[in-house]
């Protein structure tokens, strides 16, 4: 039961959630990170750099100092760890191109259009940034093993897994690392691969990983090949009719009894925040949907996997 006081920190907490992005935005389009890479500076340094006046550009720096974005050391302001790695222009884990494209009103405009039109914009995502923050982000790698675990997936004995649309591979490579019965063959673009081959070298997997540069709709995936097929965050960008193709090379790709696992947002009957936004998201940036267990269910079995099961709100797993 909602509260029946009106609330009016509802507006207040849009005001917060509202600046911090754009303040970011306007940082990047001023680039004062990248100045900041040379060496710490004063904020009339930095407002030099970035031809700018150095009141406001002071203000901004004490801001991202309040967000621990960067450091203040007397007077001089430095770069954390992470705007050393995602906000200096021209380093390989850049991210500001992509967080340009999340605060840009003309992504609102485009998502208003759609909305009123219809039609959905067209798929637009970085995905090779994305791929260098999830090869920095270290919690997936326990939640890839509960993961594995509840798929049944073990590696006693020799494991080959086909990671589909692995983006920066984190979690087939967390497998990988418990075993070196593991090996795990990446399918992406060649330039996600490049992330992913990336981050096989610091996680120390580097032997135990292939690249397979290819287009996930036409891959000839082989037969009998792999014990174990990922499928993470992708079949919901898919229309049924390319899930289902897909998932059809999928079981021919795979041993007998072997183990397709897939990852993904799955639409539920009683929305939650996250699942209510993820379908305007989804919806809204290329036509995308949730798909329910129900329905991968069917398209699954209706191929001939045998047992397909709900291992969690995200994960299913099917066996040939
Ligand atoms: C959201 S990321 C998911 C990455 C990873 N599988 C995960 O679960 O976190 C989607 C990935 O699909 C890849 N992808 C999109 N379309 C593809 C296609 N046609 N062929 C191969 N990979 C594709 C993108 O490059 C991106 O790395």
């Amino acid at each position: 039961m909602n509260n029946p006081t009106p609330n009016p920190n509802f507006v207040g907490d849009l005001f917060w959630g509202i600046f911090k992005p754009q303040w970011i935005r306007l940082a990047l389009t001023l680039d004062i990170f990248t100045p900041l890479a040379a060496s710490p500076f004063n904020a009339e340094q930095v407002a030099q750099a970035c031809h700018c006046d150095s009141f406001p550009i002071q203000a901004l720096l004490d801001y991202f100092c309040a967000v621990h974005i960067l450091d203040k050391r007397g007077d001089l302001y430095a770069l954390t760890p992470t705007a050393e790695t995602f906000l200096v222009r021209g380093r390989e884990a850049y991210a500001g191109d992509m967080i340009l494209d999340y605060t840009s009103p003309a992504l609102f405009e485009s998502i208003l259009n759609s909305i009123r039109t219809g039609k959905p914009r067209s798929l637009n995502e970085n995905f090779v940034q994305d791929a260098w923050l999830e090869s920095y982000s270290a919690w997936r790698i326990p939640k890839s093993l509960e993961m594995w675990k509840a798929a049944g997936i073990t590696t006693e004995r020799p494991l080959r897994i086909l990671d589909i649309a692995c983006g920066c591979a984190i979690k087939s490579f967390a497998l990988a690392q418990t075993s070196p019965n593991v090996h795990v063959t990446c399918l992406d673009s060649p330039d996600v691969l490049e992330v992913a081959s990336h981050l096989a070298g610091r996680m120390a997997v580097s032997a135990q990983a292939a690249f397979f540069p290819a287009d996930l709709f036409s891959a000839n995936l082989g037969a009998e090949g792999f014990d174990a097929v990922l499928v993470g965050q992708i079949t919901h960008y898919l229309t049924a009719e390319q899930n289902r193709d897909l998932f059809r090379r999928i079981h021919s790709a795979l041993t007998e009894h072997g183990t397709l696992v897939i990852d993904c947002p799955m639409s539920k009957e009683t929305p939650t925040e996250s699942s209510a936004f993820l379908t305007l998201f989804l919806w809204a940036n290329g036509g995308g949907t949730a798909h329910s267990f129900e329905m991968y269910k069917s398209w699954l079995e209706e191929i001939g996997f045998q047992t397909v099961t709900q291992l969690s709100e995200r994960w299913l797993s099917a066996q040939k």
